[in-house]
């Protein structure tokens, strides 16, 4: 019998290499899984020996198989799966894969601000009364032609823009985006941490406003408002992006939390954390402690515990870089509290809640840690304004629930 060789042995649809366990070349007999190959002294008289494995063994060199270091999960692959698997609907992966092209695209901006001079002041102020940097204004630009590019949003509301804006450009899906564009800009001169947030929701009418502040804006204003106003229980999507050390891209479709890296040999978001948790409690506190007098006696309380847990307990370390997207990134993978509370001079905080603090919370949550105005859960707010701000706690579950404790 003449012996088989890997180009002219034939198998049967059923049979599949893997499946092969020996076969002999040139004297020398091989055991073949998918891959290892192990060489083998094989002398059946002579003749060579090839045979098939027993269906038990064959699923054993299935469950022993190695993945392959160079296999990488592309952000575009993962959404593609998510649509095979019925998660999303394609207009909602073309909306995201746009939403990740715009956020690469600031990355760069953000990287290059000192050299192309995009640091410092814009010279105008938004809708809630804060000064533009220039690089609030080119990502919002950014966010928007990237979101109006994709086609598939009806109506984007942004940080930086008055009033939600119909797009007239959308044909398919309609998807309602709420975003950040650039969060934490106060950092940009030096080069700290800073983000992009978003939220996605499906066009809703049936949506509540009063409407009596809006009486200026035509029917098609009106209609953007109670369209976008809508609680963070509704999203569908949310995430952000980091602009950082590295890039991350950080996103929930309502099944678990997931992290994209930048590799930026190929410009491509890899999978790099699959269902993040949050840890249940972590002794880090993120808050603008400057503030500490403008506090509430209650909050006050809980902070000074937190520094001054008695004899038997270790104080907590503080961590605070002024920018929700690190400060929430840091307390995502190592657990703690991140807080912007109310105070006396703002009576709702300072963080908005359609773009900030609802996109947070919906990741939070998915990650299994809460999110928390102090008294209610941030995903029940009803929105009764665009920009509307909340206190917002947030974090490991056990941390928001012990300031919980304290504020009631
Ligand atoms: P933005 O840059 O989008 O206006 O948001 C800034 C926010 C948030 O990123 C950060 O946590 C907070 O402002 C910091 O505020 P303070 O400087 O008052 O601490
Ligand atoms: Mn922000
Ligand atoms: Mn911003």
């Amino acid at each position: 019998m003449a012996a088989p060789t890997a180009s002219n042995l034939s198998f049967s649809s059923s049979y599949s290499i893997s499946r092969l366990s020996l076969f002999q070349h040139k004297k020398t007999s091989f055991l073949c899984t998918k891959n290892s190959i192990i060489k083998r002294k094989c002398r059946h008289g002579g003749a060579v020996k090839c045979m098939v494995l027993e269906k038990s063994s064959a699923a054993e060199v299935t469950r022993t198989k190695k993945q392959s270091v160079y296999k990488l999960q592309t952000l575009t692959s993962w959404l593609l799966k998510q649509e095979q698997d019925g998660v999303i609907d394609a207009e909602l992966t073309i909306v995201l894969s746009s939403i990740s092209m715009a956020c690469k695209q600031i990355a760069s901006l953000v990287q290059r601000a000192g050299i192309s001079k995009l640091t410092g002041v814009h010279g105008a102020v938004n809708a809630q009364g804060e000064d533009q940097k220039k690089l609030d204004v080119v990502s919002n630009e950014v966010f928007s032609n990237c979101l109006r590019a994709s086609g598939r949003t009806g109506i984007i509301a942004s940080e930086e823009e008055d009033v939600p804006v119909a797009v007239e450009e959308s044909y398919y899906g309609n998807y309602i985006v709420v975003f950040d564009p650039l969060d934490g800009s106060s950092n940009i001169d030096a080069a700290v941490s800073t983000g992009s947030i978003f939220g996605i929701y499906s066009p809703n009418d049936d949506c509540l406003l009063d409407l009596d502040d809006t009486t200026m804006l035509d029917n098609v204003e009106q209609r953007c408002i109670v369209n976008v106003c809508q609680p963070g229980n509704n999203l569908l999507a949310a995430g952000y992006c980091m602009y950082s050390s590295s890039m991350i891209f950080v996103l929930t479709l309502g099944n678990g939390v997931f992290s994209f890296t930048l590799d930026p040999m190929f410009g491509e978001f890899i999978l790099t954390q699959e269902n993040i948790q949050i840890p249940k409690a972590g002794r880090i506190y993120a808050f603008n402690e400057g503030n500490y007098r403008l506090w509430d006696d209650r909050l006050k309380k809980y902070i000074d515990n937190l520094k001054d847990p008695g004899p038997s307990g270790k104080p907590y370390s503080a961590r605070y870089i002024g920018s929700l997207v690190g400060d929430f990134h840091r307390t995502l993978l190592y657990g703690g509290i991140y807080g912007y509370p109310r105070d006396k001079k703002n009576r709702n905080g300072k963080l908005r809640l359609l773009y900030e603090c609802a996109p947070m919370s919906f990741i939070v949550e998915q990650a299994g840690g809460k999110g928390s105005d102090g008294l209610q859960r941030i995903l029940d707010i009803q929105p009764v304004e665009i920009h509307q701000r909340v206190p917002l706690y947030i974090g490991s579950t056990e941390e928001v629930e012990k300031l919980e404790k304290y504020l009631s």
